[in-house]
């Protein structure tokens, strides 16, 4: 049961830090896809190497997030439905909300990743990593349980 606890507990700390990786490599790889873009500049390896941590990061989160959510007391079946301060109880945002919407923006995340190496000109790659990924940023912005999310809240930074 402790044992339990700690690994619940490392796992969120995790997954809550990762949060910030997440965000931070996704606004920078859609900067360079937008200053690639404008500037009509080649696709360097530098470019290459942001596209495929980006997508790492984000596969990270999600390995993080299925474990957590394997032994998080909050999708629990039996947590009550009352718990939470914003328009859904915290077991329904946890349990269906928040997995449906991140899944599907790491979803959209390796789609874009795979199009954008593959596709032939330089400015479809930019372009590519720009539209997939300023999709998946849109739906992790409206899926992070922020404190002043009207879903459901937790800190910026977790420390117990
Ligand atoms: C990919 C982007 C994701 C981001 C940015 C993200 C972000 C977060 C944040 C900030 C929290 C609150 C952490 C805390 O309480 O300190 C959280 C909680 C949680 N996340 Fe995610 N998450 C993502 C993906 C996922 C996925 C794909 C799953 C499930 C497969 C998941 C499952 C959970 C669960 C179960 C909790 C609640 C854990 C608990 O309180 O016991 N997350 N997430």
């Amino acid at each position: 049961m402790e044992t339990n606890k700690t690994m619940h507990q490392t796992l969120l700390i995790l997954h809550s830090i990762n949060r910030w990786l997440v965000l931070a490599s996704l606004f920078y790889a859609i900067g360079i896809a937008l200053s690639g873009l404008r500037s009509g500049r080649a696709f360097s390896g530098a470019d290459n190497t942001v596209r495929h941590v980006t997508a790492t990061i984000s596969h990270i989160q999600l390995l993080l997030g299925l474990s957590l959510y394997m032994i998080s007391p909050v999708v629990k079946f039996d947590v009550a439905e009352t718990i939470g301060t914003g328009l859904v109880s915290e077991h329904t945002f946890f349990r269906l909300i928040h997995i449906a919407f991140m899944a599907i923006a790491v979803v959209v995340i390796t789609i874009g990743s795979a199009r954008a190496k593959r596709v032939g000109s330089e400015k479809e790659k930019f372009r590519t990593m720009f539209v997939w990924f300023g999709v998946a940023l849109l739906i992790i912005l409206a899926a992070v349980p922020w404190p002043f999310s009207p879903l459901a809240n937790r800190p910026y930074f977790r420390s117990f």
